[in-house]
């Protein structure tokens, strides 16, 4: 492991996920990962990206978070430090886990590593036609929309929400 990857705190969980446990990601989770979580990928798409999104974990640019049940892979996420705020990107469930609170978790998981990290504002974003994961994130307090226009992709909107009086 990197020298970043210290443990994280983890805020209390609701009951209903006791049994399920989250811990940054490592390279040997690849396969794992792409099976439970982005398998509708590029394979080798998402391997180039999972392979850089470790190495900037190391580098301690970001963290790459995964839920584990059983010791099976259901949730993947990654908070990204950008210069004034944290991104949370790439959040996925594996889809017979979805609904029970696991994308939640990690959301707070990733807040919480944010405000350690020392930002203010945290930003995630969804593509426009994803009323269930945006409907999600408005729950959890994020506002504030503006509209990514993304060359070749669905356009998404990208919500924000503030995690210190100041920011
Ligand atoms: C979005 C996602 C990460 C949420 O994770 P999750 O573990 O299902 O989320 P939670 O259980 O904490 O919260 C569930 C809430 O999210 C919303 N939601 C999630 N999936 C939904 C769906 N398919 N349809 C409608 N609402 C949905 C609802 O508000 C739901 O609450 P409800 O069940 O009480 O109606 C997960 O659904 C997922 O992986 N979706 C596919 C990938 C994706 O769209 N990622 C986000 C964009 S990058």
């Amino acid at each position: 492991m990197g020298k970043f990857l210290e443990p994280l705190v983890v805020p209390s969980l609701p009951k209903n996920l006791t049994g399920f446990s989250f811990r940054p990601a490592e390279i040997t989770d690849a396969s794992a990962v792409y099976s439970a979580c982005y398998a509708k990928q590029n394979h080798a798409q998402f391997l180039q990206g999972f392979r850089h999104s470790i190495r900037e974990q190391e580098r301690g640019r970001r963290r790459h978070l995964l839920a584990e049940g059983g010791k099976r892979i259901v949730g993947s996420g990654k908070l990204i430090r950008l210069p004034r705020k944290a991104e949370i990107a790439d959040l996925a469930v594996t889809p017979i886990w979805q609904r029970r609170g696991i994308g939640t978790a990690m959301i707070h998981l990733l807040i919480a590593e944010a405000a350690q990290w020392g930002y203010g504002l945290v930003e995630i974003g969804a593509e426009i036609s994803n009323s269930g994961a945006l409907s999600l994130y408005r729950r959890l307090g994020f506002g504030e929309a503006r509209e990514c226009i993304r060359p070749g992709k669905e356009p998404a909107i990208l919500l924000s929400r503030r995690i210190k009086e100041d920011a």
